[in-house]
């Protein structure tokens, strides 16, 4: 089947946090690749079922019975050959509430937490905003690559870390961990004692050469320290239904963060979530395939645009995710320099770097989840605004 993923589609008018956003403090003549959701609609399976729910008229309380979790148990199978039972699962609305809940029901406030920066920004405020100190092991750029300094890791997690937050692939810089790394994050967390929290979300979009590991994966030992965070939010572009499913193969781990879900009043997915998260996770194989094929060409078509028209730039070659990370330090030092240039002049709308930490500033992140042509006259913007431009 044909999917329509160059089908421009205006967000204009539905809240959208990337597209109205602007709107409202920029002008109507901004493009965006910004906010990392999809501007391509979800599967046709996705959107007919919930014609047919929202047809159905009446939108009283809901739960997730047993098809929601064998749904998930197949998807995680299928996905990452990971055999998880029913119990393990945990539905929780999103990724961030749950990062929030583990860091407030395990931790103290004053107790450390160690993220790799940059990073994607809400999961660090999750930690400064419940009074616990961020630990921030950056990430090393060698040759090209991202890298995760282990020695000054180790070092930070010395400050008695109490959890590692691990963003797995790593937005904004697409680094898929490849095993050896994730047994080296594994043993610190044993040795100092430190619980994990996989980050998953981006998993579904592991570009060829890599492959995405589950970090609870790798012994029985790791996956008792682990809480694995996976959604389809990002995958087939249900971000705004609110739905995650928080895999915890520890019985009294589970138990906690259960009661921390009950003490903050989250019990009961929202009357759309639930049958948009079985349709996509069994009906959707095919167009999954797809888009991964489509945004594989969006990448090559940026990359190769970006290469030809503004050589000074560097993109970071991306192992997952549809975002592109991509170094401007070339154009300007200061994001000032880089924000005059794409969004004043260019009429463009990026995710720019500090916003995932100061590591970032001189970098940019360009989401290339849309339709082609709107990507093209996207980069056709800033080539044409590109103050290195020869004459
Ligand atoms: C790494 C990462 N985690 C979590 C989220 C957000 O997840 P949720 O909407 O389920 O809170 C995002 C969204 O961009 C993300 O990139």
């Amino acid at each position: 089947m044909e999917f329509q993923f160059d089908e421009v589609v205006s967000r204009i008018g539905t809240n959208s946090a990337k597209w109205d956003g602007l709107v409202e403090s920029m002008g109507k003549d901004m493009i965006s690749l910004s906010v990392a959701d999809m501007d391509l609609k979800a599967p046709p399976a996705v959107v007919e079922k919930l014609e047919a729910f929202a047809k159905h008229g009446i939108y009283g309380y809901t739960d997730a019975f047993a098809s929601y979790y064998k749904a998930v148990q197949a998807w995680l199978d299928r996905a990452y050959q990971w055999q998880v039972p029913q119990e393990w699962i945990v539905f929780c609305p999103r990724i961030i509430q749950a990062v929030s809940l583990v860091i407030q029901k395990f931790t103290a406030e004053g107790d450390a937490v160690l993220i790799h920066t940059p990073v994607y920004q809400p999961v660090a405020k999750a930690v400064t905003l419940n009074n616990r100190i961020l630990v921030e092991s950056p990430l090393q750029l060698v040759s090209g690559r991202y890298e995760i300094d282990f020695e000054n890791m180790e070092l930070r997690m010395q400050q008695g870390v109490k959890i590692v937050l691990l963003i797995s692939p790593h937005n904004p810089v697409g680094r898929v961990w490849t095993r050896a790394e994730l047994e080296r994050i594994a043993a610190l967390c044993i040795k100092y004692d430190a619980l994990i929290v996989s980050d998953d979300i981006h998993a579904d979009f592991i570009h060829e050469g890599h492959e995405h590991i589950i970090i609870a994966k790798l012994s029985e030992e790791i996956a008792q320290r682990s809480i694995v965070c996976t959604s389809p939010g990002k995958t087939f572009n249900l971000a705004s239904l609110e739905i995650a499913n928080i895999v915890i193969p520890n019985d009294s781990i589970r138990e906690r963060f259960k009661q921390a879900l009950q003490q903050s009043g989250i019990h009961n997915p929202t009357f759309f979530a639930v049958p948009a998260l079985e349709a996509a996770y069994t009906a959707c194989d095919d167009w999954l395939a797809s888009l991964r094929e489509y945004l594989k060409g969006n990448i090559v078509y940026a990359k190769a645009f970006i290469q030809e028209h503004m050589p000074e730039l560097t993109v970071i070659e991306p192992e997952g995710t549809y975002l592109l990370w991509v170094d401007c330090r070339a154009v300007s030092q200061e994001e000032s320099g880089l924000k005059r240039w794409i969004e004043q002049t260019a009429r463009m709308s990026v995710s720019f770097g500090s916003s995932f930490g100061p590591e970032g500033e001189g970098f940019i992140r360009i989401n290339v989840a849309a339709p082609r042509s709107v990507l093209q006259d996207a980069l056709k913007r800033i080539a044409a605004a590109y103050p290195l431009k020869k004459a």
